[in-house]
């Protein structure tokens, strides 16, 4: 794993959620930007609520940070109120897109199979999407991470031509492994266990492609703080983080975007 893993550069991405405002986001974003400016070995997203697209636009443009949405509809346009298509978000100049995200897939009852129409609309715009994938802490118990684990993924590599495979390979496809009993609870994978999976995932990925599974990213989210980032970011399969809470306060998501430099 060694050579390969360093062909990948570690991912830090802030999730906002439904969190902040205008005059908030400005101080955030301000702080983060100069928090990050010495930070040059790993890449840096944050996808605040859409609406603020383009206040990070305007932020972070002159940045090395990029931002992208945290959903994306899969239509182009209709009649879809509330939605947003991937069109509107690369307008914004997001690069990055959240997809299939537990909180999505409980409260809102989106599915395998919209998470992978989604993947399809947000790569054929040329957003980077950013497939969160992960079990319920009942699933976890019952010891079927791998079943749930490997049944979202296939649910969408199923659906990829092997043109599709490899125009998701140009936008660089990111996979979150975020078990849903470790996000926002303040419960953390073990590194081990999340090596464990992140290793799945990726044996996942080389059986339709070993060269892409070298090189495709896959982050842990889940209750990532300061303090437990370094360990999890050192295991050869963990290329970075999707952080949700910790994001929110820029002197813990600058810790965190240390520990992945
Ligand atoms: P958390 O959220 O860091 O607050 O657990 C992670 C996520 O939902 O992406």
């Amino acid at each position: 794993m060694t050579a390969t893993q360093n062909k990948r550069r570690k991912l830090v991405v802030g999730n906002w959620k439904m969190h902040g405002d205008l005059s908030s986001n400005q101080r955030l974003l301000a702080d983060i930007v100069k928090g990050l400016s010495e930070f040059n070995r790993a890449d840096y997203v944050i996808c605040p609520p859409t609406p603020y697209l383009f206040q990070a636009r305007e932020l972070l443009g002159d940045s090395k940070i990029a931002w992208g949405g945290q959903n994306v509809n899969q239509f182009e346009k209709g009649a879809f109120t509330g939605a947003v298509a991937a069109h509107m978000l690369t307008d914004l100049g997001c690069t990055y897109v959240l997809l299939g995200h537990s909180e999505r897939r409980v409260l809102f009852h989106e599915t395998n199979l919209t998470a992978a129409a989604r993947f399809d609309a947000s790569i054929k715009a040329g957003l980077t999407p950013i497939l969160c994938v992960g079990e319920t802490l009942a699933e976890h118990d019952a010891g079927l991470t791998e079943v749930i684990v490997a049944s979202q993924m296939d649910a969408v590599m199923a659906t990829l031509s092997d043109e599709n495979f490899s125009v998701a390979m140009q936008v660089n496809m990111v996979f979150a492994y975020e078990p849903v009993w470790a996000v926002g609870t303040g419960k953390t994978a073990t590194p081990e266990q999340a090596q464990a999976v992140h290793e799945f995932i990726r044996n996942r990925i080389a059986r339709r492609n070993s060269e892409a599974a070298d090189h495709v990213r896959i982050i842990y989210g889940g209750s990532i703080k300061a303090n437990n980032a370094k360990k999890l970011f050192a295991m050869p399969d963990v290329d970075g983080g999707l952080i949700g809470g910790a994001s929110l306060s820029a002197e813990e998501f600058i810790a965190i975007c240390k520990a992945a430099n």
